[in-house]
């Protein structure tokens, strides 16, 4: 019987040097996994199991079980696969289609195929670039509201940051997808709901490494159930106050259903209106908060990046709080941003099947092969990236070159996620609102390490302090 105490973690690492900071991440294997090892490894971390080789580009195939395994981690072979040969590559893989399918049924997230195609442009279309700067004082208002209760805590009082950035950008997605009427108590309730489904998630699907194409479904017991009807039941009412004239004009749920209401013939049915907006809402928070949760962290420990962040936003907004419209004159935050999707991207793994036979590069690819393309193993990558553990957020300056199949948090080609912009932008505004007021400070001597299932966290949360900077501005 296998079982998890027979499993031993990676070394996670973290080193400070004079004017340097390379933040933890797990030290690379001596050697290849066993078959135990990766199967209690995904259940672990998937980000655990890598040897040295990994962190540098190329190409590698193997066999788990009864399944190809093809690793695809050069830019020019990403561009292959989710660029040209999107069409043979653009479906997930059976274990992120297994784990997510019941909580978001059909979604854009998890579909392919005519589904895929139809959804994609009004989903693109709603939370496009263009449409950030309507939510931007839902953003602006959520990060004031947190640093008014941030200010009024006791000294000293330790909060956990994965769940203040969660409930922060939670807060924003639910108000900017349902309406700004959605009351605080079914924000809670769909939050509670979403962090129980990750918890009741297996990221292993053992009947698709045994040859099932399409992967075992999970029913995941009455806890998995639990979770999904507490999402459900507010996202339904939600809708269902829409389609009677009673939601919030402006609010995506009110776009997509009067977008739906044009394409005459091809309207979404309520459980379809209700995938979408289930998924923009998973997708749309949790990403950004272990964003906004990494980069205290990093900042915490780069006193130097720190300062330029501080300076900046006093030069630009001097005593009033940081808008979205400053974002041009915040170059460090963003770059911050940046830098923190670069070493820990939310969404580490981009896990898709082959819908038929192909040629990656030299491999052979078989049909309904599992093609993976790490994130978190090309942005790392030695030959890619010059000092790949460092934090170092000058990379991402103006003038700076990136190669774009070299840096992916976001993923690239047709699926690329919509909500870029969205992201990008509330996350930097969020740093830069709750910067100019508070220094964020991890408890001493706690060891952060991350940890992968969905997405990449701080295992075990990253407990911390919060101090009034001694020049705060005066708009509390
Ligand atoms: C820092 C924040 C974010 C990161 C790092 C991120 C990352 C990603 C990645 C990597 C994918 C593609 C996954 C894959 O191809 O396997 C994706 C897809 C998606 N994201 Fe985001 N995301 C973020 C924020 C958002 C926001 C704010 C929204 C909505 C407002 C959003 C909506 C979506 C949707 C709907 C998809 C599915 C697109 C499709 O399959 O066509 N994301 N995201």
């Amino acid at each position: 019987m296998i079982t998890s105490a027979m499993y031993e973690p990676a070394q996670v690492v973290e080193r400070h040097e004079p004017g340097a900071f390379i933040p933890c991440h797990p030290e690379p294997r001596a050697q290849d996994p066993n078959l135990f090892q990766i199967i209690l490894g995904a259940r672990h971390s998937l980000i655990d199991n890598w040897i040295a080789d990994y962190y540098r580009s190329g190409l590698d195939s193997f066999r788990v079980l009864r399944r190809q395994i093809v690793f695809v981690n050069s830019p020019e072979h990403i561009k292959y696969v989710l660029v040209t040969r999107h069409d043979n590559f653009e479906r997930k893989s059976p274990q992120m289609r297994r784990a997510l399918e019941a909580l978001l049924g059909d979604g854009l997230f998890i579909s392919d195929g005519d589904i895929w195609k139809k959804r994609r442009p009004l989903v693109a279309d709603i939370v496009h670039k263009r449409r950030v700067p309507e939510f931007g004082a839902t953003m602006e208002d959520a990060a004031l509201a947190l640093a008014k209760d941030w200010a009024a805590l006791a000294d000293d009082t330790e909060i956990e940051l994965t769940s203040e950035m969660a409930q922060l950008t939670a807060m924003i997605i639910a108000r900017a997808v349902f309406g700004k009427g959605l009351s605080r108590s079914s924000a809670e309730q769909v939050i509670t709901g979403f962090t129980a489904y990750q918890r009741a998630t297996d990221s292993f699907n053992l009947g698709y490494f045994l040859g099932w194409d399409d992967g075992w479904s999970s029913s995941g017991g009455s806890g998995k159930r639990q979770a999904i009807v507490m999402v459900h039941e507010v996202i339904d009412s939600v809708i269902n106050a829409h389609l009677a004239g009673e939601g919030d004009a402006g609010s995506m749920v009110d776009l997509l259903i009067r977008r739906n209401q044009r394409s005459a013939g091809s309207e979404l049915d309520l459980t379809a209106l209700r995938n979408e907006a289930a998924t923009i809402f998973m997708a749309g928070h949790e990403t950004t908060a272990t964003t906004l949760t990494w980069a205290w962290y990093l900042l915490a420990n780069a006193p130097w990046v720190t300062e330029r962040v501080h300076a900046e936003i006093k030069a630009a907004c001097g005593a009033r709080p940081p808008a979205l419209a400053d974002l041009p004159q915040l170059p460090w935050c963003r770059a911050v941003i940046q830098e923190t999707l670069r070493l820990y991207p939310p969404v580490p793994l981009l896990p898709r099947q082959a819908l038929a036979a192909d040629r990656i590069g030299h491999i052979e690819v078989e049909k309904s092969a599992l093609v993976m393309i790490a994130p978190w193993l090309l942005h790392r990558s030695a030959d890619l990236w010059d000092k790949p553990n460092n934090f170092l957020p000058e990379r991402f300056l103006e003038g700076k070159k990136i190669n774009p199949f070299a840096y992916i948090p976001f993923a690239v080609g047709p699926r690329i996620c919509p909500g870029m912009n969205f992201g990008q932008d509330e996350a930097a505004l969020c740093l830069a609102i709750l910067a100019q007021q508070f220094e964020v400070i991890p408890r001493p001597g706690y060891r952060v390490s991350p940890v992968c299932r969905l997405t990449l966290r701080p295992d075990g949360g990253l407990p911390a302090t919060v101090k009034r900077r001694s020049d705060p501005p005066a708009h509390n």
